[in-house]
């Protein structure tokens, strides 16, 4: 491991930075009041107690409020944020780990009606097509006084001990005045790129002043918006080496393209399906060419990706960001030559896409990525070894048995199908999402070293269940599509798991009736488009896929604009008849009492998924507890010890979609919360 070039320390001025691993800014919405407390230490500390080289805090925390967030940000214009800062960056200290932050102004990247509710700021008054405010251009008291909002939150930063700062230019203020698409000012701010990057340099100046010489300063900028019109990769070369230049910055850190629309943010920051490391040869192209300390980030998924950007000389320090968010502790496993054993990000980007709709970042297969005052990431033993079966080896399932087989139990997985995975390998059926298996994968691997005995092709009956002679049952079961809704007709539909599991094919006129939302309906939708089949996705809702949130979306967008696919949001399918060689459905709306017609050959239908616990009912008169669960325990992490019949059977539980239809990250947070206490 010695040679390992990612565990070369990385000498950045005067700061020894102990390898070459970081995470980039990344804002994962855990402050309180704006203000990043116990948790936000905890998430940061375990990264650093496992030997991250660098962490970059926060994301886009606000220097202004003006610029109120979007996901629940650090707003560092308050001075109540240094001795939280203060304590975070102590604690990581304690591990060796370096500790920065990013600043920034949103500028249009956010919206009036928040916070204090005063106007969004820009260079022009160009809408962002991502949040929608329509921004006053800035005049010049605006600019003098959001330099010195800059200089102040940065000398909060510096009084808090970080080693250092990132200004957050790209789709934010600073790159908005950098644009010739987002600047329409006048001289000295608009114009050529001096002028367009005049404000920035100014910003810088006045840092100085603040922080010295010493502190560390860098920006995180677009060297090519990859727009029409926009910054080209000439200007970005530009800017990279005016910056250099200066003096006034200490590291580069590049990404590529532009993020005021869904499919312009995804391509910076991709998603599963689309390459990996799509960007780190520009990166490394600014850094041949400006020969300075350069950094990036942008779906590096696995180590050896990593490796090869630090080994080649293309960047300086490596942002595995949300890697980290899946494994905490990638350095350890890489020290300890653990590799195989890092749980992998499978970019399904559940993460990121939640912060947009105002939750918290959470890891669709780690629970306690978010949750490390209450979910621990390193499992502990029992201190009774008890024999556990599981039923069901989907993501629920899997995961009850690989916690329950690092507490040291003795573990039965009895699934009914001849593989394991339930409905994630159904989703993985389609080529794009086939990354998702990694959820399974990770899990059968740990659960093999874990000696837990997984059997396949077993319908598990109630017999079968009392001859192992359990101390737990755990039913995880998970459901099938839910199919009785059209009021007629019901047996001339199929559903999208029929389309999805290639046990029927596409129709060639098809009417696909999506009543959930979810994923299903939007690959069923793939499958069927690529055929060349008139598809029609209608849904009752608002909008279409309303689960499916904003950057998970795109790819979707990207295979389904075609000519032969239309989409009718706010209908309902009422019925569906057979009329000769057709089918008749009949369309109606929550809105009105409508009556319209659609002549089709196949009707495919996406109602969401019924749990699938008979098992669970029939166990239910021979365990302790019933099946109940004391949720006061759960919540808190007590051991569950509800004694409902005789206090000598098997205590039962039931997670994941048995219960009711939810998502992954549901399932296995189902699972570890349950069986961390057991
Ligand atoms: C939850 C989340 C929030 C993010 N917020 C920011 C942010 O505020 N500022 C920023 O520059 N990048 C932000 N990013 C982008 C990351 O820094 C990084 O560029 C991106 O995740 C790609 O790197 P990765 O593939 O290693 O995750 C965010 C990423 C995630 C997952
Ligand atoms: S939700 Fe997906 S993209 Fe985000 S960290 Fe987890 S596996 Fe990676």
């Amino acid at each position: 491991m010695a040679n390992d070039p990612l565990l070369h320390p990385y000498r950045l001025k005067h700061l020894t930075l102990k390898n070459r691993l970081m995470l980039t800014s990344h804002e994962p919405a855990y402050p309180e009041d704006g203000l990043p407390k116990a948790l936000y230490r905890a998430y940061h500390v375990e990264r650093a107690r496992a030997g991250l080289g660098l962490t970059m805090t926060a994301g886009s925390a606000a220097v202004a409020k003006d610029s109120p967030p979007v996901f629940n940000n650090i707003l560092a214009y308050k001075d109540e944020v240094v001795p939280w800062i203060s304590e975070l960056t102590d604690a990581c200290h304690e591990h060796g780990t370096a500790v920065m932050i990013q600043l920034t102004h949103l500028g249009r990247r956010t919206r009036w009606d928040k916070g204090d509710w005063l106007p969004a700021v820009s260079a022009s008054h160009r809408r962002e097509a991502s949040h929608r405010a329509f921004p006053k251009q800035v005049e010049d008291w605006d600019i003098e006084r959001l330099i010195r909002d800059y200089a102040d939150a940065a000398e909060r930063m510096h009084a808090a001990g970080l080693d250092g700062i990132e200004l957050q230019a790209y789709g934010h203020l600073m790159d908005q005045f950098w644009s010739p698409l987002t600047n329409t000012l006048e001289e000295p701010y608009g114009g050529d790129l001096d002028n367009r990057l005049r404000f920035t340099f100014d910003v810088l100046r006045a840092i100085r002043q603040r922080v010295g010489e010493e502190f560390i300063v860098g920006v995180r900028y677009t060297g090519d918006e990859m727009l029409p019109g926009g910054l080209t990769a000439s200007d970005g070369m530009a800017i990279s080496q005016r910056l250099k230049d200066s003096g006034l910055v200490d590291f580069l850190n590049v990404v590529r393209g532009h993020i005021d629309t869904d499919p312009g943010l995804t391509d910076v920051i991709p998603i599963q399906g689309m390459p990996s490391a799509p960007h780190l040869d520009f990166a490394g192209e600014i850094r041949r060419q400006v020969d300075f300390p350069t950094f990036h980030g942008a779906k590096i998924q696995d180590v050896a990706t990593a490796r090869h950007a630090i080994a080649s000389g293309k960047v300086d320090m490596i942002g595995m960001t949300r890697a980290h968010m899946a494994d905490p502790h990638i350095v350890r496993k890489i020290v300890e030559g653990r590799e195989e054993e890092i749980r992998p990000c499978v970019g399904a980007n559940y993460c990121l896409d939640r912060i947009y709709q105002g939750g918290a970042a959470y890891c669709i297969h780690n629970a306690a990525t978010g949750r490390e005052t209450t979910m621990p990431h390193t499992i502990s033993k029992a201190a009774q070894k008890r024999r556990i079966v599981v039923i069901g080896a989907g993501p629920a399932g899997l995961e009850a048995a690989r916690v329950a087989g690092e507490r040291g139990h003795e573990v039965v997985v009895l699934e009914a199908a001849s593989d394991a995975g339930g409905q994630v390998r159904l989703t993985a059926q389609s080529e794009r999402r086939r990354e998702m298996m990694g959820i399974i994968d990770w899990r059968l691997e740990r659960c093999e070293a874990l000696g837990v005995e997984i059997r396949y092709n077993v319908w598990a009956e109630v017999e079968d269940v009392l001859q192992e002679n359990p101390d737990v049952v755990i039913v995880a079961t998970g459901g099938y599509p839910m199919e009785d809704q059209p009021t007629v007709g019901s047996d001339l539909v199929v559903n999208t798991w029929d389309i999805l599991s290639g046990h029927v094919p596409p129709g060639k006129r098809v009417l696909l009736f999506d009543d959930a939302g979810d994923h299903a309906a939007m690959q069923a939708a793939e499958v069927i488009a690529a055929t060349e089949a008139e598809l029609e996705i209608m849904t009752p809702d608002r909008t279409f896929s309303a689960e499916i949130m904003a950057m998970n979306l795109v790819p979707y967008m990207r295979s389904l604009q075609r000519p032969n696919v239309t989409f009718t949001p706010t209908y309902r399918l009422k019925s569906v008849q057979r009329d000769g060689s057709e089918l008749l459905a009949r369309i109606t709306s929550d809105y009105l009492d409508l009556d319209h017609e659609r002549r089709i050959d196949q009707v495919v239908v996406n109602y969401g998924i019924t749990p699938m616990a008979d098992i669970y009912f029939e166990l239910k008169p021979h365990s302790s507890n019933g099946g109940e669960v004391n949720y006061e325990d759960l919540i808190v992490g007590r051991p569950q010890a509800v004694i409902r019949n005789s206090g000598d059977g098997f205590q039962l539980f039931r997670i994941g979609d048995a219960v009711e239809s939810r998502n992954t990250h549901a399932a296995i947070y189902d699972a570890l919360r349950l069986v961390k206490d057991l």
